[in-house]
């Protein structure tokens, strides 16, 4: 298996790890497969992802894609954070191996369930 230097960058010195206890928006999602668990936490003032961390129990790959993706959503609008798609985050790492481009599934994934949670709560 090669990671690219970034990805082993990202894994080694993760950006963003930690746990918001005052979160806006907080999202879990996990691959039934690997096991692998996620949580994304959010703080968002003025529709600005003000701050994002990570929480990642999971592999390699899951974890340095959390690291990145939650470094492209920081100051980023919340709709723009919803467009970011795994492949972006695999792309912005130069490239996953292709057996582990699922793992970036859930970092988008963890996005977006982080932002569904704030704009939830928004509502209620
Ligand atoms: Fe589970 Fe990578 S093997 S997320």
């Amino acid at each position: 298996m090669m990671y690219s230097q970034k990805v082993m960058e990202h894994f080694r010195n993760p950006h963003n790890h930690g746990k918001i206890e005052d979160a806006d928006g907080v999202g879990k999602v996990g691959n039934p497969v690997c096991g692998d668990v996620m949580y994304i936490y959010i703080k968002v003032k003025d529709n600005i992802i003000q701050d994002v961390k990570f929480e990642t129990f999971g592999c390699v790959a899951a974890i340095a894609t959390s690291s990145m993706g939650t470094d492209l959503i920081k100051g980023k609008t919340v709709e723009e954070a919803l467009e970011i798609t795994n492949k972006a985050v695999a792309e912005a790492l130069e490239g996953l191996p292709p057996a582990k481009m699922h793992c970036s599934l859930l970092t988008e994934e963890g996005i977006k369930a982080a932002i569904e949670d704030y704009i939830h709560k928004q509502k209620s």
